[in-house]
């Protein structure tokens, strides 16, 4: 059942587990997903980013993702958010279409152009749908290891600061606030220690979920730390599109013929990708929640 992301979230915060919030781009992802969720009882939130409205079609992925869910998981709370909207018209796009969770990010403007572009994304989310629509801000900034060629960071230049995420939280309205705690998108060279007692400075600042991005290599202890001290939802891409990859490669590679069966050969990267989703559920704790 398609419910709110806000909800599915209060919900996580007050039961102290974290949630996963997975990229999908196509048919094959999003089946992976929602059979993950229903086998494992897990509320969860499926997300797709503006390349991926481009990609596949944004009307289409968005009823490709609620025919799934409806038909193949009525019982599981699912979320449908678009991630990293980077414009006040791809926000309208998206919520004209159905989405009933969007994220505007600003992190990469100066603060001020942040807040008021956030807010005014709040503002038009929340007179068209009320609690129903969810806002999810940044602040901070999560970097892409891509842009770094994977060489250094300077992980100080991206941090949330705790004291404006609160400010941030005032002045917006958003429902939901990403976080830079020396986590980033891309994979195997995240901040080696997290920055954990900023990480409790912000959860004692705001009193909304906070999610985290870039958490496909957030494995084991980082994740439990990460959720116990106020963590409420996790992104994960980078590791559901390695399951996939890595499954067609090997099918590939092999020495049997693959054949051109495409249901064949997809079929077994959704169930790679599913595998792999249902091990990242089992880690934030949301197994059973649903
Ligand atoms: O953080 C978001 C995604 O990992 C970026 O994916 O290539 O769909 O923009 P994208
Ligand atoms: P990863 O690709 O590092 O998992 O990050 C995903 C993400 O943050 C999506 O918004
Ligand atoms: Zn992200």
């Amino acid at each position: 059942m398609i419910v709110s992301v806000k909800e599915i979230l209060e919900k996580a915060k007050a039961g102290g587990y974290a949630v996963g919030a997975f990229n999908t781009t196509n048919l094959e992802t999003t089946r992976a997903i929602v059979e993950a969720a229903k086998e494992t009882k897990s509320p969860v939130i499926i997300q797709v980013t503006e390349k991926t409205m481009e990609y596949a079609g944004g009307r289409m992925i968005f009823n490709i993702i609620k025919n799934d869910v409806e038909f193949y998981a009525p019982e599981i709370p699912v979320g449908i958010h678009l991630d990293h909207g980077s414009s006040f018209e791809i926000v309208e796009r998206a919520v004209e279409i159905g989405w009933s969770s969007v994220m505007y990010d600003g992190s990469r403007k100066e603060y001020a152009d942040n807040v008021s572009m956030t807010k005014k994304v709040v503002d038009f989310c929340h007179k068209k749908g009320g609690d129903n629509i969810t806002v999810q801000g940044e602040l901070g900034s999560v970097p892409y290891l891509s842009e770094h060629k994977m060489g250094a960071v300077d992980w100080d230049a991206y941090m949330t600061d705790p004291e404006q995420a609160r400010d941030f939280v005032e002045k917006t309205g958003i429902d939901t606030l990403a976080v830079a705690i020396g986590n980033a998108h891309g994979f195997f060279t995240e901040r080696e220690v997290p920055d954990w007692a900023r990480l409790e400075k912000i959860r004692s600042m705001i009193e909304i979920p906070i999610i985290l991005h870039g958490a496909s290599d957030w494995e084991d202890g980082k994740a439990t730390k990460a959720i116990e001290l106020g963590v409420n939802c996790f992104n994960v891409d980078t590791n559901t599109r390695l399951a996939f990859v890595n499954t067609l490669s090997t099918i590939f590679k092999g020495d049997k013929d693959p054949g051109l069966d495409l249901r064949s050969i997809l079929g077994e990267a959704r169930d790679a990708v599913k595998e792999s989703v249902k091990r990242k559920m089992e880690l934030f704790g949301c197994v059973g929640k649903a």
